[in-house]
């Protein structure tokens, strides 16, 4: 039987996509089966949503940002018969396997799939949010990193200029990967994360600190999901809209305004926040993502030409393995302390 092979990329969008994608469709192509893009994630199984994946639709699209075939945040299990559209356009497409690209939620709907019908699926990890568990690290990550690295850098000589505390919000959702790999990268003063919350009045300290050896700025990098905390235990979340998507997440963002107004209230020195936002997920990916994510993608049309369902490449040191898409989704992977100790070394 003719193998006929659906993609499909859910989720946020991350640099990366677009290599994971031509990895995928190339080796199975050679193999002589037949790739088919799914549009807009699982969108496009509940609509029907298909077309043709071949050399033509592939070609050039290694160093593109995004996904040529689309993505959205669809969850077929918060829609009234959406699991049941779902099996039934992949049978009408004569699909035989699914390579479902995605993070937590994505993979969340494949693993869930795959236990409660068989359905053949396997997965490859991305999210610039790196929040992934049994895989070291999920393509799309690095080039997040690179640009808030790359920020934190430009903040540095515009804060010396002008003797200020300079915030830079970066996304992470609610681990906070990107804030201290960047902060670390970048040499941030302080680095405030979900995971370890710092007190506001300890990140104040840092900052007086500081400026007590005779510095006469600071970058303070925050991730999204970081809540104020207070001495006296209090902690005030901050969100962008309290209403939650298909997958129950709330649209973060904001945090770094309240921060920057309570670090000038409080220390006295004249703050400004950047908010890096969707920069973050764009454009081009950094060479890393590119060849993680080529790995990947090779590594799922052999899991899929294996017949290995409800498996999900992923990385372990060096080596491209598969591990149950269970396990990945099972728990989110949160900053080790470890990490956090790196960073710390350079706090005020
Ligand atoms: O999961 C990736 C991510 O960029 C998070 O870091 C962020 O909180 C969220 O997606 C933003 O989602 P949206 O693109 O829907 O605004």
């Amino acid at each position: 039987m003719v193998q006929r092979i659906g993609i499909l990329t859910g989720g946020g969008d991350c640099p990366g996509l677009n290599a994971a994608i031509r990895a995928a469709t190339r080796r199975s192509l050679d193999r002589g089966y037949a790739v088919v893009a799914v549009r807009r994630g699982w969108r496009g199984l509940l609509d029907g949503e298909c077309a043709p994946l071949g050399r033509q639709e592939i070609s050039g699209i290694l160093p593109r940002g995004g996904t040529i075939i689309g993505t959205s945040r669809t969850n077929p299990y918060k829609i009234e018969g959406g699991v049941e559209r779902v099996l039934e356009s992949f049978a009408r497409e004569e699909l035989t396997a699914l390579v479902a690209i995605g993070g937590e939620d994505t993979l969340g709907v494949a693993a869930r799939l795959f236990a409660e019908h068989a359905f053949p699926v396997v997965g490859v990890p991305k999210t610039i949010d790196n929040d992934l568990s049994a895989t070291d690290y999920t393509f799309g990550f690095d080039t997040a990193v690179t640009v808030a690295t790359e920020a934190i850098d430009r903040l540095h000589t515009t804060a010396e200029s002008h003797n200020r505390v300079m915030v830079v919000e970066v996304m992470g959702r609610h681990t906070g990967w990107i804030a201290v790999m960047s902060g670390i990268a970048g040499g941030a003063d302080v680095i405030l994360i979900p995971e370890q919350p710092l007190t506001v009045e300890a990140c104040c300290d840092e900052i007086r600190h500081r400026h007590e050896r005779g510095k006469t700025f600071s970058i303070v990098v925050v991730s999204e999901g970081y809540e104020l905390t207070y001495e006296t235990g209090e902690k005030r979340a901050v969100a962008q809209d309290a209403a939650v998507d298909e997958f129950g997440h709330v649209r973060l963002g904001g945090v770094g305004s309240v921060l920057a107004a309570e670090i000038e209230e409080r220390t006295g020195f004249e703050t400004r926040v950047t908010v890096l936002g969707h920069v973050q997920r764009g454009g081009t990916p950094t060479p890393h993502d590119r060849v993680l994510a080529t790995r990947y993608g090779l590594k799922a049309a052999d899991l899929v030409h294996e017949k290995r369902f409800g498996t999900m490449a992923a990385l372990q040191g060096d080596s491209i393995v598969d591990v149950p898409l269970a396990e990945a989704v099972a728990e989110l992977k949160t900053v080790p302390p470890e990490w956090y100790e790196v960073a710390k070394a350079f706090f005020g």
